[in-house]
């Protein structure tokens, strides 16, 4: 990426959209000395956004404003520099050798921390609003690289569609888009902390010999011959049992899925959002009327909805929207 303080904005607002991810698969290997842990996932983009408006700051600074759709502010997230939105900014100017200041509104439907890699989705969109909004070249291998550096999942919410993700989740290779997929989200307004349910899972694994994590070839198989039953038969996730530790209600509102006729159900990430894949869009609708007042009476703020994957990553919104799968990473 080049260009110095004089690059010309082509623009004074540009809107860009990212999206939310499940992990159809999660394997999650030992503490490393970093905190972090290696894991093989399996990531689903989904069509549920977050949205960024990136407009210019003639004062040369960088601010964010949240909100949801009502235009209400959203609990959880603080509009500073901590925003994954605002570094991401600033993570590029730097990158770039940009001076030129940008205000981000961000309109948020992703639940936060939710385990749908809502925090991620702000940082992708933003990347690729100020990218355009600075007139910088369209260089996804850049924005890649950046991405890593601000969040695991960041990488994947600029790729979308279905992906292999490794190392700490930040490595991605696309993978085969599988069948098209329906979800039925439950998602709380009551999140979990990421690094609480990986500590978890360390410690009930303590006794335990944690072996490298690899994803199951049934899953890869499945996706590539486009069997959504085979691929309801290969999900899991590792981090799962800590979860239903952390919020044992997240038990009975998957074994409530499955009585609904969900094909199978699984906590998303670190949860506490669950996603429960299901054969079609009329499944859906009878899933969700049978869930809804059990997450209702089980999970504070419950909200029940449906979603498909596999969306496409971060895109301009105004323009046409990419393929899932059609941005692929160089390496
Ligand atoms: O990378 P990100 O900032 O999203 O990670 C948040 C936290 O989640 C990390 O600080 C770490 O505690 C935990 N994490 C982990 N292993 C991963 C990804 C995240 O332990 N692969």
């Amino acid at each position: 990426m080049s260009g110095g303080t004089g690059a010309a904005p082509t623009a004074t607002a540009v809107r860009a959209r990212a999206p939310a991810k499940i992990n159809l698969a999660l394997h999650v290997g030992p503490r490393r000395a970093d905190g972090y842990h290696d894991v093989a996932t399996v990531y689903q983009a989904i069509d549920l956004y977050d949205e960024v408006l990136a407009e210019t700051r003639a004062d040369g600074l960088v601010s964010v404003q949240t909100s949801d759709l009502n235009g209400n502010p959203v609990a959880g997230v603080a509009d500073d520099r901590t925003h994954l939105a605002v570094r991401a900014a600033h993570a590029l100017r730097t990158r770039a050798g940009v001076g030129a200041g940008v205000h981000l509104r961000v309109r948020k439907q992703i639940p936060v921390a939710g385990g749908m890699a809502g925090g991620s989705a702000d940082a992708a969109a933003a990347l690729v609003a100020c990218a355009r909004l600075w007139g910088l070249p369209n260089e996804p291998a850049g924005l890649a690289e950046l991405a890593a550096g601000l969040g695991s999942d960041v990488p994947f919410a600029l790729l979308g569609g279905t992906a292999l993700g490794t190392g700490r989740g930040e490595r991605v290779a696309a993978l085969p888009t599988g069948p098209p997929a329906t979800w039925v989200l439950v998602t709380s307004s009551s999140g979990l902390s990421t690094p609480s349910v990986y500590a978890e899972t360390d410690r009930y694994r303590a006794e335990h010999t944690v072996p490298a994590p690899q994803v199951d070839e049934r899953l890869l198989r499945a996706l590539s011959a486009g069997d959504l039953r085979l691929v309801a038969g290969s999900m899991r996730n590792e981090l799962q049992d800590a979860a239903q530790v952390l919020r044992p209600e997240l038990t009975d509102l998957i074994a409530a899925g499955s009585w609904a006729g969900a094909l199978a159900g699984l906590v998303t990430g670190s949860g506490p959002s669950v996603a429960l894949l299901v054969d079609d869009d009329v499944r859906a609708t009878t899933v969700a009327a049978a869930v809804g007042p059990v997450a209702r009476r089980l999970l504070p703020g419950a909200q029940v909805r449906t979603a498909h994957g596999p969306a496409p990553g971060a895109h301009l919104v105004g323009t046409p929207e990419p393929a899932a799968n059609e941005i692929t990473p160089r390496p």
